[in-house]
């Protein structure tokens, strides 16, 4: 049997900020599944900041999404109808196959980002809800993961500043920061953010980078100097924090938001004379090395959350039709937490 469904294609490459209007959802039907095929209703759909890079026909570590054709991403769904030995009806798949309500899968095996967006992986945990995969067991929750427990060197009682701290990754890794006992100061772009970030996520410490200077705020919730810099959003972050690191100390640059809706050209930043005087370790990494520490992430994140010390809020957008406008929404600052696209139950 063939399947009519909807796909989200971009149909022009915007220049600066991304608009829903760059993207149509066009109705298609997909053929009918041969031998070693699987079929897939996709439930939820996750929207990330690296995207805008991909809509870039420039992007240099990733390849350029097409124009007028499907698009790839992280998405959870599960399997309709199976031709494949490995898979049965109804079970839940992970894939990088979003942005289309039904896709048909190969069912070769899932590595997440770096896969064919036919890939799938099954995933049963009785903790872990649908949404769970695109969300705190995503792969912005599994950078935060590897920021803060595989590459941290930070110690108990030493000093941690995250940035976008109210983002997926940033209030991750602020929480993970507070499990491990450090001191977490974090920065974000509302005032809602920052009370979030304090009475929630419990930093001892939160600014708005918008209303308050950075060398200011940081300088003063930062008495002791800083161990350890977790950068999610810019260049001018990351700068101010260097005349405040510690010797020998860390920074771990997960991504640098606020350069994407641009050409992405970073210039050598102020203040780095720092690094040759603190003999500072600048490193930037990628959530994918960390996929041998999968199963451990999975059980950590899903004991934190149980015992009440892990959240992650959830901005949701319903169908396909907003994704693009959840896309958008991302670098607008809007969102608490992680915004995700519901596709279907
Ligand atoms: N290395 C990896 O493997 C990997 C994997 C996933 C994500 N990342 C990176 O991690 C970072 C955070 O990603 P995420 O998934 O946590 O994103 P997210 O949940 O969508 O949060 C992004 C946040 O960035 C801030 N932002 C948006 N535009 C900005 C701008 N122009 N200047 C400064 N801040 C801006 C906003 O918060 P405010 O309102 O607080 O500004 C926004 O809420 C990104 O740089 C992303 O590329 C890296």
């Amino acid at each position: 049997m063939t399947t009519p469904t909807r796909q989200a294609h971009l149909v022009r490459r915007p220049d600066g900020c991304a608009k829903p209007t760059d993207f149509r959802v066009v109705d298609v039907v997909l053929p009918e599944l041969a031998d070693g095929q699987v079929l897939i209703r996709n439930l939820w759909m996750s929207v990330d900041p690296y995207m805008r890079r991909s809509m870039s026909p420039e992007a240099t570590d990733l390849e350029p999404w097409p124009l007028d054709a499907p698009l790839d991403g992280p998405s959870v769904g599960r399997v309709v109808e199976s031709r494949n030995p490995k898979f049965l009806s109804g079970d839940l798949v992970e894939s990088m196959s979003g942005w289309q309500e039904h896709f048909i899968s190969s069912g070769g095996d899932f590595i997440p980002y770096l896969s064919p967006s036919d890939t799938l992986a099954v995933r049963r945990n009785e903790d872990a809800q649908p949404k769970d995969y695109v969300g705190l067991l995503g792969v912005a929750a599994l950078t935060a993961y590897r920021g803060m427990v595989a590459l941290s060197r930070a110690k108990a009682g030493d000093t941690a500043v995250v940035s976008s701290g109210a983002g997926t990754v940033g209030s991750i890794a602020c929480q993970i920061g507070k499990i491990q006992g450090l001191r977490v100061v974090s920065s974000a772009g509302s005032d809602e953010k920052v009370r979030w970030l304090e009475e929630v996520a419990g930093v001892d410490a939160a600014f708005n980078y918008r209303t308050n200077s950075l060398d200011e705020a940081l300088r003063k919730h930062c008495p002791k100097g800083i161990d350890l810099v977790l950068e999610n959003a810019s260049v001018e972050h990351l700068c101010a924090c260097l005349p405040l690191m510690n010797e020998l100390k860390q920074v771990l640059i997960a991504g640098l938001v606020s350069t994407y809706s641009t050409d992405g050209k970073v210039q050598l930043p102020r203040n780095f004379e720092y690094v040759l005087d603190r003999f500072l370790t600048i490193q930037s990494y990628r959530f994918m090395d960390s996929l041998d520490v999968y199963d451990q992430f999975v059980a950590n994140m899903l004991q934190w959350r149980r015992e009440g010390r892990m959240t992650l809020p959830e901005v949701v957008f319903e169908g396909l039709e907003n994704a693009p406008e959840a896309l958008c929404s991302i670098f607008s600052g809007r969102n608490t937490g992680k915004a995700l696209v519901h596709l279907a139950d």
